[in-house]
């Protein structure tokens, strides 16, 4: 059994006290220091730190103009729903996105938010897992229309779990190789019910950006892409690499009004969620999701998400 736990609230008050002056911590008791095993550490380590660089001319390659929705191609998406748990139409998981999307809308009512950032320390954490999962939660409440983006330009995965292409993306778009419309997909809404329950979902996916990645994702131009898609969407979520390994995420939450940071219960060590934190200090840390708690069956809530049929 597993749950997803946020710590919204509880992150909110400590930038509070970070605000006063103290370094940020992490809600201690969802946090292990005894975790079981740390997360495989799968990307390579930068030997040397270098300033994010700005790609020139981009902009003169490929102006960004204005957006319009009615030419967003629409794809027949073939999501999985063992992957994709909030597409059921009741269940467990839909309730653990429930109450993660309600304190989303909570934080929103704090301070403005539209484009979130979901990050995490290490690879394998359940990033992935998380913003789409998010995403499509967000996307079947209340008519909203939601963008997802793929900004882990290294190992994208998010077209796996809606079942579509996974280039042209985000990295052929900050390299100024297509328009945003090229990069965009909506379902076609004829392709079945899953299709159908994803309208209000459109697509960015992360392209292949291979060595280039670090350097794209300091591009001004995904800042630009998050201004000008803002006026036709509800909320942006923003899908990232592990931060410990490699910068692009924190490039990519510079442009963004807030970061989820995810921890796997029993895997993320405290060190490594507390060293996330760090390298995203100079963004708007929302809050921690703790993902894929194994509930104690004696105090385990009834409707705990039993994700992997145990
Ligand atoms: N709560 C969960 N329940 C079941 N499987 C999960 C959960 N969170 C993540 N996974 C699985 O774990 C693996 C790693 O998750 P992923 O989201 O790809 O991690 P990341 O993006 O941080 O590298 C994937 O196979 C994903 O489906
Ligand atoms: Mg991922």
């Amino acid at each position: 059994m597993s749950r997803i736990y946020e710590a919204l609230q509880k992150a909110e008050s400590e930038r509070k006290v970070e605000r006063q002056g103290n370094e940020p911590r992490l809600p201690a008791e969802e946090m292990s220091p005894t975790s079981a095993a740390a997360a495989t550490l799968e990307y390579d380590l930068p030997t040397s730190f270098s300033e994010p660089q700005v790609v020139p001319s981009i902009a003169e390659q490929h102006p960004l103009g204005e957006l319009n929705p009615n030419v967003i191609p629409r794809f027949p998406w073939n999501p999985s729903v063992d992957r994709l748990p909030s597409l059921l139409e009741r269940g467990p998981a839909i309730e653990q996105f429930r109450s993660l999307r309600s304190r989303v809308y909570e934080a929103r009512d704090i301070r403005p938010i539209k484009s979130i950032l979901v990050s995490s320390g290490l690879p394998q954490e359940g990033k992935s897992f998380i913003s789409a999962n998010l995403a499509v939660s967000l996307a079947r409440h209340k008519n909203s229309k939601v963008l997802l983006i793929d900004g882990d330009m290294r190992r994208y995965t998010l077209h796996e779990l809606l079942g579509t292409e996974s280039h042209p993306g985000l990295a052929e778009y900050l390299a100024g190789k297509a328009t945003v419309e090229q990069i965009m997909q909506r379902p076609d809404e004829n392709q079945g019910s899953a299709n159908h329950a994803l309208a209000n979902l459109t697509f960015i996916p992360g392209g292949n950006g291979g060595d280039k990645a670090a350097d794209l994702s300091g591009s001004a131009r995904f800042g630009e892409l998050l201004r000008l898609a803002a006026p036709y969407f509800d909320w942006i979520i923003v899908d990232s690499s592990p931060v410990v390994p490699v910068s692009d995420g924190v490039n990519l939450a510079r442009s963004c009004d807030g970061v989820l940071l995810v921890a796997r219960a029993g895997v993320t060590k405290y060190a490594v969620a507390q060293r996330a934190t760090s390298e995203l200090r100079a963004s708007n840390v929302l809050g921690f999701v703790l993902n894929a708690v194994h509930e104690n069956p004696q105090t385990g809530s009834y409707y705990g998400y039993n994700s992997n049929k145990e």
